[in-house]
């Protein structure tokens, strides 16, 4: 058995698309879907199938971090530097739930952040590349910054870009259906991350946001698909989060926005 999950991580790193996806998760759904008593072929399809659900969908091309780096590392180190600001907006291109946000970006974090601030302490779980964006929220440059995701050079490239415009941030690999973070923030940011965790466990929603130890929650939807259709989406999600937060004494405001309808908690 502990041969069989050693050769079908391997098996299903083996591809490009799925090489940096940090080996804890792939071994979390590679345990689930051996449990299942399907053929090898399958089960290695079905391995990839999950990780390109929670994943690999939103990054479509590869993305080149060492020439990311290459490109940063002539900037200048003023983050709200014309330059930066620019380098940032093309990365973020690269992360479909990042690129969906860019045409309204100051406008979301003006409006997310400023009945907030100042903010000291920020969590962003399952980010992509949102830290990118962190040219327009505002943070007092003390702020402490900590993000996690699944993939092991978009981490080592974010621990790259804090170090080089000296962010007090740090970067580290999470699977948040098997361990939820810990640390006290002040504000935690859970942007369009709910539905791809529930492709792997149903009631990981409610257990996220209860869990979190932050005082002011920020979690969104999507309003559209990655392909762009509204199929009712927005009605479907409010009502799956409204079912999530019946159950606590919350306060929860509602700021729509073009594709992504935010809800911002104070617990
Ligand atoms: C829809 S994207 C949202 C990215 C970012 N929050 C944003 O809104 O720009 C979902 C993110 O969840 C991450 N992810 C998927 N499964 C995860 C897991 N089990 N634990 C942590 N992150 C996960 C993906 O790598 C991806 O970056």
């Amino acid at each position: 058995m502990k041969k069989d999950i050693e050769e079908l991580i391997e098996t299903v790193k083996s591809s490009n698309k799925y090489r940096n996806i940090h080996t804890g998760l792939v071994e979390h759904i590679a345990e689930a879907e051996l449990n299942k008593g399907r053929s090898w072929k399958d089960t290695v399809k079905a391995v990839r199938s999950k990780l390109h659900q929670v994943g690999a969908a939103y990054q479509p091309q590869p993305i080149h971090y060492e020439q990311l780096v290459e490109i940063m590392e002539t900037l200048p180190k003023d983050l709200h530097h014309p330059a930066v600001k620019a380098f940032c907006q093309q990365a973020m291109q690269q992360h479909a739930s990042t690129r969906e946000r860019l045409p309204f970006l100051e406008q979301f974090y003006q409006q997310l952040f400023s009945p907030l601030a100042p903010i000291d302490s920020l969590m962003d779980v399952a980010c992509g590349l949102n830290p990118l964006a962190l040219p327009w929220m505002s943070l007092p440059v003390e702020c402490k910054i900590t993000v996690c995701d699944i993939y092991t050079d978009q981490i080592e490239f974010l621990n790259r870009f804090f170090d080089y415009f000296s962010i007090n941030g740090k970067a580290g690999f999470c699977d948040l259906t098997l361990t939820i973070p810990k640390e006290a923030v002040q504000v935690a940011l859970v942007l369009k991350t709910i539905p791809c965790l529930e492709q792997v466990d149903k009631e990981i929603g409610a257990r996220l946001l209860a869990g979190l130890p932050a005082e002011n929650l920020i979690v969104s939807f999507p309003s559209k698909s990655l392909g762009g259709k509204v199929k009712g989406m927005r009605q479907h999600y409010a009502a799956h989060f409204n079912q999530m937060v019946a159950l606590f004494p919350w306060q929860v405001t509602l700021l729509p926005f073009d594709n992504e309808d935010v809800y911002l908690i104070q617990k």
